[in-house]
């Protein structure tokens, strides 16, 4: 007999036939006559329940049968007399895999606090909540590439350690080899030390994978990039983490226009995505911890974005009642506060604001006629504030340099993105759609720390 997944055995219509499930189990409760037995094997946030009766299992065969212990199950697939299940499973052997000691094991029955969890993040994808996050970040993930592959883009695998800062905001990690612990690597013909000096240059994790999706959306036309990213900033708040994934398409001959009208489709898509392949994950997640999840989500595929300029938002902020902790003046960048009124107070829909003044956004946007804003967009959402940042790219190669002169980004850096505006330049545009903050929404949790499987944030690396 094979083994058969959770998921399986709790859709199957086939009963009366024998099964195996292996898992780990949730609880054992019972009585002297039967013992019931949660078990979960982490497809499904359902366990399935195996019914063990004393007659054959009695007390001292199941007693290391506690939770958190892994069994292999083997039994008759049967409808269930209990009510929560249509099928379990009779019992005909147990095997403990792995035992779990039930005075130590740190993931007792229920009601654990999520920063509790944090504190044990090898044992927590072992609960529902974890579980059903990280099914939902599976299943998004995969969406990512079938939007994309659907659409005509491909897939680009841009590089994690840099010789370059993309975004020119001076946040990032620097890579360095170890002093001395290791054998030194050979010096070559030119007596260059690769152990001191590996790459001849100062390198870092890259912030953005986005001028390398540049060089690449100059020649294949429709790009993305998904990977990891890296960001040495206070990233102290429950939306910001020191390493996060960032998803980048990257166009060739996309104005801002075009690049608003795919980013919604993209957003809408992913959302819908996951409302139906992960239905039984997000309800419990409704459930559980917002009772408006599932509604949040659905006015979120069925309803038109808000557009309008960061000009016109300040207008709004400024005549808001509202008072705000940081004042909102033309020039200065919108904090989470301002966003979140924009979308969760004043318009109650998402929002893409766009055309920001050029001195609060990266060097790379293009410059708008009034010389003073940039092409640039965010998209704003309920419960999260900024979700993606993107823009029509400077394709004019002086106008380029003199956004980097002003700005102090050095062009000995980036001689060869200057380079695509001298060779064949196009206008084209992109954005950065952050995958934790997409989850958070997805998922409706509250802290960003608790959708990625290790977060890392000032102090804490532990895992
Ligand atoms: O707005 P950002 O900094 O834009 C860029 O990096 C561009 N190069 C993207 C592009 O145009 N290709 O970051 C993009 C998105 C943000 O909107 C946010 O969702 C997410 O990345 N993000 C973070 N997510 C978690 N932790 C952090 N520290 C983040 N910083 C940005
Ligand atoms: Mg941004």
């Amino acid at each position: 007999v094979r083994r058969t997944s959770v998921q399986t055995l709790l859709g199957s219509q086939e009963l009366e036939r024998e099964v195996v499930v292996n898992g780990w189990v949730r609880t054992r409760r019972g009585n002297k006559y039967v013992q019931f037995i949660a078990v979960n094997d982490g497809s499904s946030i359902h366990n399935i329940q195996v019914v063990a009766d004393a007659e054959k299992f009695p007390e001292e065969s199941l007693k290391d049968v506690t939770t958190g212990s892994c069994v292999a199950v083997r039994g008759q697939l049967v409808a269930s007399q209990g009510k929560g299940q249509a099928v379990e499973i009779q019992a005909a052997d147990i095997t403990v895999l792995g035992k779990a000691d039930a005075e130590t094991y740190p993931l007792q029955k229920k009601g654990h606090t999520l920063e509790f969890l944090r504190e044990i993040a090898h044992l927590r994808p072992r609960t529902n909540t974890f579980g059903a996050v990280l099914r939902v970040r599976h299943a998004l993930a995969f969406a990512v590439h079938q939007y994309f592959n659907d659409h005509g883009f491909y897939y680009i695998h841009t590089p994690i350690i840099t010789g370059s800062d993309a975004e020119g905001a001076g946040q990032m990690f620097r890579v360095t080899t170890l002093p001395d612990q290791n054998p030194p690597l050979t010096e070559d013909k030119t007596g260059v030390d690769y152990k001191q000096d590996f790459f001849g240059k100062q390198t870092n994790l890259t912030v953005s994978g986005q001028l390398e999706g540049e060089v690449a959306a100059m020649a294949l036309g429709k790009v993305y990039t998904f990977g990891p990213t890296f960001r040495a900033e206070n990233s102290n708040t429950a939306r910001h983490l020191a390493e996060f994934w960032m998803i980048e398409p990257e166009m060739a001959f996309y104005d801002l226009q075009d690049n608003m009208e795919l980013a919604e489709d993209f957003l809408k898509y992913l959302v819908r995505y996951a409302l139906e392949k992960c239905s039984d994950d997000l309800q419990f997640l409704n459930d559980q911890y917002d009772k408006e999840l599932l509604e949040r989500l659905r006015f979120v595929v069925d309803n038109d974005f808000q557009r309008l300029t960061y000009t016109e938002a300040v207008e709004i902020l400024k005549s808001a009642k509202k008072k705000f902790e940081f004042p909102v003046d033309w020039g200065t960048d919108l904090q989470s506060e301002h966003e979140r009124y924009l979308v969760e107070k004043h318009f109650k829909k998402p929002v893409i604001l766009t055309d920001y003044p050029k001195d609060i956004k990266a060097f790379y946007m293009k410059l708008n006629d009034d010389d003073k804003t940039v092409r640039a967009m965010d998209v704003l959402f309920p419960g999260i504030g900024e979700i993606i940042g993107g823009s029509q790219r400077e394709e004019d190669l002086e106008k380029l340099r003199a956004r980097m002169a002003a700005m102090h980004v050095p062009e000995d850096e980036l001689w060869w993105y200057l380079e695509l505006r001298k060779f064949g330049t196009a206008p084209h545009a992109g954005f950065g759609l952050g995958f934790e903050r997409l989850i958070l929404f997805v998922t409706g949790m509250a802290n960003i720390r608790d959708v990625i499987p290790f977060p890392r944030f000032p102090k804490n690396a532990e895992f």
